[in-house]
């Protein structure tokens, strides 16, 4: 993945328990984060004394790099969000420069974690759907603000394939928001649910507490299956 493709954007921990419905006892559990990318999320659980594996493809590249692309595309962020700003509710953040400030302040507090993180291993280059990791190796995997979102760039059998993935590494996956950068559910939705039905999975759409884009309420809650161990096939 170009660096220059990549729009850094990253929310913090807070963002992360209210738009997940997070309580304490999912913050004890073994996380996966998929496309954390700049999120401060990791940083601040590893430092509450949590268990949390990030991944995204724009971990290869060092702070230094991820910082000057921050500073790049920052100014274009703010300036699309006043354009926009009628597609948000102004709420939790006041203006865009308050989500400026916020946002800021989670990537630097990545940006600090990262060289760290990296070599303790929490942040890990790879991209959905393929995650370098055993079947359940984690208790709760979730995804901000890449899935459905992004439902022009990413198809539905992509986002089929990478919910597969995260059900097969994780005992629950959590997915926000639903919506399209449009504020609009994503068409993907409907062929999504039935296909994580269709493997044995269990979805469900669950509304949560975090407010800001427009249309974006709930999350998808998937409970995944246990695999089929071929040892117990009985044959
Ligand atoms: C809008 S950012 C969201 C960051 C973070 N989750 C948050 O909510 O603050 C989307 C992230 O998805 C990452 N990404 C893009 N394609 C990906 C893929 N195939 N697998 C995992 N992450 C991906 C990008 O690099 C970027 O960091």
């Amino acid at each position: 993945m170009k660096l220059s493709s990549v729009v850094p954007w990253g929310r913090s921990l807070a963002e992360y328990r209210a738009m997940f419905a997070l309580v304490d006892e999912d913050l004890e559990a073994n996380i996966l984060g998929c496309g954390d990318g700049p999120a401060s999320f990791n940083a601040e659980l590893t430092a509450a004394g949590g268990r949390v594996m990030s991944v995204d493809p724009i971990y290869c590249y060092s702070a230094e790099e991820i910082r000057q692309r921050i500073q790049q595309v920052y100014p274009v962020i703010l300036a699309q969000l006043a354009r926009t700003a009628d597609q948000y509710i102004w709420t939790h953040f006041h203006n865009p420069g308050h989500v400026g400030s916020s946002r800021m302040s989670a990537m630097n507090q990545f940006l600090s974690d990262y060289p760290r993180g990296l070599d303790a291993g929490r942040y890990v280059e790879a991209g959905l759907p393929e995650l370098p990791f055993f079947d359940r190796e984690f208790d709760l995997a979730l995804c901000s603000h890449l899935l459905f979102l992004y439902s022009e760039q990413l198809d539905e059998q992509q986002h089929i394939a990478a919910l597969l993935e995260m059900c097969r590494v994780a005992t629950e996956v959590r997915v926000f928001p639903l919506v399209g950068l449009d504020g609009k559910i994503s068409p993907h939705l409907p062929r999504v649910i039935r296909a994580l039905a269709e493997a044995g999975h269990q979805p469900a759409v669950e509304r949560v507490d975090y407010r800001f884009q427009k249309g974006a309420t709930d999350m998808l809650r998937v409970r995944s299956a246990a695999p089929i161990n071929e040892d117990d096939t009985g044959e």
